[in-house]
């Protein structure tokens, strides 16, 4: 989803492919095949790059180091990225910047796990300080019982991070991009509604949020950003805590363009692939005002339907103020492949701008019009 921005600004692109058969493969067309894994992939890779950044966190720390040493313009550099690369790092972080977190703990196995909960009661959330995404190493533990089920989580990783299950009100995200330069700038924050762990619907701007909240929860990402070098798009995902403290707790980091942010490609002045460019090339930053009072972003999973075009008519007649995002993937049952975005013009609306948004993503999704629907619409086409 880079790629159509770079394309705008005449950069050449590359990309280092996990596969043959990834997206971005078709999307750019320099994009050789290699493990992100193996630092003299990366050190090849990297020769002649005018600046070298990311689409997931998951490369090695140390290799980062050394793409550095050998002269690598790697952004975010090291340092800022271990802040998403690994939750512990980033918990101690956030406590140092004196900005709010849930209740935590480094637990080293089942009984520090145990000690945790009995003091900050059940449930815990038990998280892989490594390696997530998607909700995948996350759980939820709900008892000192329950406790022992998580012993293969402590072999296969330790420390663990535990933390008091948060009762928040919605989930939320602020969005910002910053320079090497240091020059910064935040997205409107937006609600974010997570079903099974998986990020599923973005309503932007988050509604009826307060306005000291909406503006300490960008001051935060704003801060995070600048304390802690990053550069490029980064995300705080928060938990809105209405009437504690500053009113939310930033749940996590993720120093890239963000599932999050994908509302910005068709609803604000600068989508965030084109911010995270401009950033990463300490260039002069766009700008990120909102293209409609509400935009509204659903995610579609792999379902029933395994040819995505043979929707494509029904999808795109049924709303055609919807932007389809298609990404190319295969069908799996669960995988994200694709969204919609969809402006709205009344905050007002937010309902039927989400039941339209949805919709759209349900008849790509099952390769059908809802039933209840196509009733509906073939008495209206009698
Ligand atoms: N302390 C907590 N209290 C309550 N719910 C939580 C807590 N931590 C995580 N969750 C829930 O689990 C989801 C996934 O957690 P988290 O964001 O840490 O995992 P992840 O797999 O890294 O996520 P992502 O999908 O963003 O990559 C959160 O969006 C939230 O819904
Ligand atoms: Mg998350």
């Amino acid at each position: 989803m880079m790629a159509p921005a770079a394309t705008a600004l005449g950069f050449e692109l590359r990309v280092l492919a996990e596969a043959e058969d990834v997206s971005a493969v078709s999307a750019v067309s320099t994009s050789p095949v290699g493990d992100y894994k193996d630092l003299q992939t990366l050190l090849d890779f990297a020769d002649g790059l005018d600046v070298m950044t990311f689409d997931h966190e998951h490369v090695p720390t140390d290799h980062l180091r050394a793409l550095l040493a050998a002269g690598v313009n790697v952004q975010p550099g090291p340092d800022a990225l271990l802040n998403a690369q690994d939750k512990l790092v980033m918990r101690a972080a956030i406590d140092s910047l004196g900005l709010p977190n849930p209740i935590w703990a480094a637990v080293a196995d089942v009984a520090a796990l145990v000690d945790f909960g009995e003091e900050t009661g059940w449930p815990v959330v038990l998280k892989m300080p490594r390696g997530g995404y998607d909700g995948k190493g996350v759980r939820i533990i709900d008892s000192a019982e329950a406790a022992e089920e998580a012993a293969p989580w402590f072999e296969a990783m330790s420390p663990l991070l535990a933390e008091a299950k948060v009762e928040f009100s919605r989930e939320l995200s602020a969005l910002v991009a910053r320079t090497p330069g240091g020059e910064a700038r935040a997205w409107p924050v937006v609600h974010t509604i997570q079903v099974d762990g998986v990020c599923d619907e973005v309503i932007a701007p988050a509604l009826d949020i307060p306005l000291e909240v909406a503006a300490a929860a960008e001051d935060a990402a704003l801060r995070v950003a600048t304390e802690l070098g990053v550069t490029g798009v980064m995300a705080a995902e928060l938990f809105e805590t209405p009437g504690s403290g500053v009113g939310f707790l930033i749940n996590e980091l993720a120093m890239r363009p963000h599932n999050t942010g994908h509302w910005t490609q068709d609803g604000s002045v600068t989508s965030q692939f084109e911010q995270h460019l401009r950033a990463v090339l300490d260039l002069p930053l766009g700008a990120t005002d909102i293209l409609g009072p509400v935009v509204v972003m659903k995610n579609f999973l792999g379902g029933d339907n395994q040819d995505l075009f043979s929707a494509y008519p029904a999808a795109l007649a049924s709303e055609p103020a919807a932007k389809v995002h298609c990404y190319g993937k295969s069908v799996r049952p669960g995988r994200k492949i694709g969204h919609v975005n969809l402006v709205g013009t009344s905050t007002d609306d937010v309902d039927s701008v989400r039941q339209r948004a949805t919709r759209v993503a349900a008849i790509i999704r099952d390769g059908r019009v809802p039933t209840e629907e196509s009733a509906r619409i073939s008495e209206e086409n009698a």
